[in-house]
């Protein structure tokens, strides 16, 4: 597996690879590899050639108080779960290589970031985008992988993709859990031996939400109401939404008569996660 810190050492390769007629597949990370992110990796070294894996903590994607300076990191183990998943290549930056001292171009998809994590973190989707556009110019894959983790970003990527008419398939895969429930996340690892049995509530909400919408509840308020509920009676949990959004367009709606999309955002401690189900 190569290892490739600059733009043009991945361009080189990707080249050669075009040349021979081989499909890319490009799975964008900010590392600290766990299984969430090798399902990505595994789904995408099944349906392409080549794999491009790449690591980087994007830092204008984070606002100024959140947590971008003690976002875990460990290139080693990154390496090493991407080279046994059987990647070809993992492009791992510095900063200083995507963002150059007066970088000034930015990509801003609207609509689908003003609900959602769009509101607590409005910055966010702009770094994404810009980042992930930048990733695909730099790999030109055939077909990115991102999960359904983050929802609203699969959304806002899908959108950015068909607005801008990028010649990439964006496949979305599916949240790869904790055995007890949890959804897997970089960010779990800052949570205390307290706070990790707390955070059980999102997935608790999670699985009871889901279970009334499949049993053909219609109503979105009683819904968001039960999950609520759930996540106030834990102490440990502030809840920075509990939302219902159109699946497509992640508008507020509150009745579940098309596809849509149950988002929650929960501060456990000072650790912000997320989790979702979609009704379809
Ligand atoms: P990161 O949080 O490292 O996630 C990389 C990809 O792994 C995302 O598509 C995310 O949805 C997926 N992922 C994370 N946890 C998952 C889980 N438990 N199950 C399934 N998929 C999971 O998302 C980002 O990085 C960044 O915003 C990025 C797209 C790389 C742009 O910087």
């Amino acid at each position: 597996m190569q290892i490739e810190k600059t733009v043009e050492g991945v361009r080189a390769q990707v080249r050669a690879w075009r040349k021979e007629g081989l499909r890319i597949g490009l799975v964008p990370t900010m590392g600290y590899l766990h299984e969430g992110h090798q399902s990505l990796i595994d789904r995408a070294v099944k349906e392409n050639d080549r794999v491009v894996v790449s690591v980087f903590v994007n830092p204008i994607q984070f606002g100024p108080t959140e947590d971008l300076d003690t976002y875990p990191r460990d290139f080693e183990a990154d390496c090493i779960l991407c080279e046994k998943a059987g990647a070809a290549l993992v492009f791992a930056p510095e900063v200083s290589e995507m963002y150059v001292e007066d970088f000034s171009t930015f990509v801003d998809t609207s609509k689908v970031t003003e609900e959602l994590c769009g509101k607590s973190r409005p910055t966010h989707f702009r770094g994404v985008c810009t980042v992930v556009n930048k990733l695909f110019h730099i790999a030109a894959p055939d077909r990115a992988y991102f999960g359904q983790k983050d929802a609203q970003q699969l959304a806002v990527v899908r959108r950015m993709v068909r607005d801008l008419n990028m010649d990439i398939e964006i496949i979305g895969c599916p949240i790869i859990r904790e055995k007890d429930g949890l959804a897997k996340s970089s960010r779990n690892a800052y949570l205390s031996p307290e706070e990790r049995k707390a955070a059980l509530v999102l997935s608790k909400a999670i699985f009871t939400g889901k279970a009334m919408v499949e049993e053909g509840e219609k109503d979105g308020e009683k819904v968001l109401e039960t999950m609520q509920n759930i996540i106030q009676a834990e102490p440990l949990a502030r809840i920075d939404y509990v939302e219902m959004v159109k699946w497509d367009t992640i508008e507020p709606h509150h009745q579940i008569d098309c596809p849509i999309l149950v988002a929650i955002a929960v501060y456990i401690g000072k650790t912000r996660l997320i989790d979702n189900f979609l009704s379809h």
